[in-house]
């Protein structure tokens, strides 16, 4: 299994239990910087041609919020563009409907597994995005799948935990993280630190971002590349369905 955080989400929902405490505590574990990231990651979907995109493990919806607040695709008359917002936890389905009230026109909300994307068809999609659910999911299985959906030609954008290039501030990170992360989600949840035990194991085991990259290309895709956000805390990868 490539799944770093070993988490199953069959087995245990911490997603669903900490849905109305998750924009916060991204705030908190971040000091904001995650706003920078997904507004970075929406941007370069938002220049990007496309007509249908799909965001996987969306969460609350923080990508596809960021996008439908670009003007080009934020009116109620837009018939053009038809984006799903997706994740296996209905809770977090639920709080991303309500941040997307005024957007429902060209917006579907579903609850999928990103391993295995039954109810999306082949060859479907012109855009696939999965922001910081790449590292709890099963990667090989979510990759692939994400290279089912997609057109030829289409895209996949990945925001994810990366690696800072410089050896020993990535392991001063690690570290910071080791223990910023469990002592703020167990204060944070009332003692339910279990989501963030998942993302810290998570950060840890991810691959590199040249690893990453190499992986993709395994899969199948083509014109791959990254960009380095924060020194490397995370990196965007950006890849083509040849
Ligand atoms: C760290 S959150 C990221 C949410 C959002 N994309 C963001 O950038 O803030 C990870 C999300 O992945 C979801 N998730 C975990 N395993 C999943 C799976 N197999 N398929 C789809 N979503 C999954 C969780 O429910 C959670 O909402």
């Amino acid at each position: 299994m490539n799944n770093s955080a070993d988490f199953t989400p069959k087995d245990d929902d911490v997603f669903g239990r900490i849905a109305n405490r998750y924009d916060i505590l991204c705030d908190l574990f971040s000091l904001g910087i995650h706003r920078f990231w997904k507004r970075r990651v929406a941007c370069i979907i938002g220049n990007a041609p496309w007509q249908n995109l799909l965001d996987v493990a969306s969460g609350t919806g923080d990508i596809v919020y960021r996008i439908l607040q670009q003007r080009q695709f934020s009116s109620a008359t837009d018939n053009l563009h038809h984006i799903i917002v997706s994740d296996i936890s209905v809770q977090m389905l639920d709080k991303a409907k309500e941040k997307m009230t005024n957007y429902s026109a060209n917006t579907s909300f579903m609850p999928l597994d990103a391993e295995n994307m039954i109810q999306i068809e082949s060859a479907s999609q012109d855009v696939v995005s999965i922001s910081l659910g790449l590292k709890i999911c099963d990667r090989h299985k979510a990759l692939q799948e994400a290279y089912r959906v997609l057109k030829a030609e289409g895209r996949l954008v990945v925001l994810e935990a990366s690696n800072i290039p410089i050896n020993w501030i990535h392991k001063l990170y690690l570290g910071y993280m080791s223990v910023v992360m469990p002592l703020i989600g167990w204060l944070a949840t009332g003692g339910d630190s279990s989501a963030y035990q998942y993302l810290l194991k998570g950060v840890k085991d991810f691959p590199s971002a040249e690893a990453l990259a190499q992986e993709m290309k395994d899969i199948g895709f083509g014109e791959v590349n990254f960009e380095r956000l924060s020194f490397g805390i995370v990196a965007i990868h950006m890849a083509r369905k040849l």
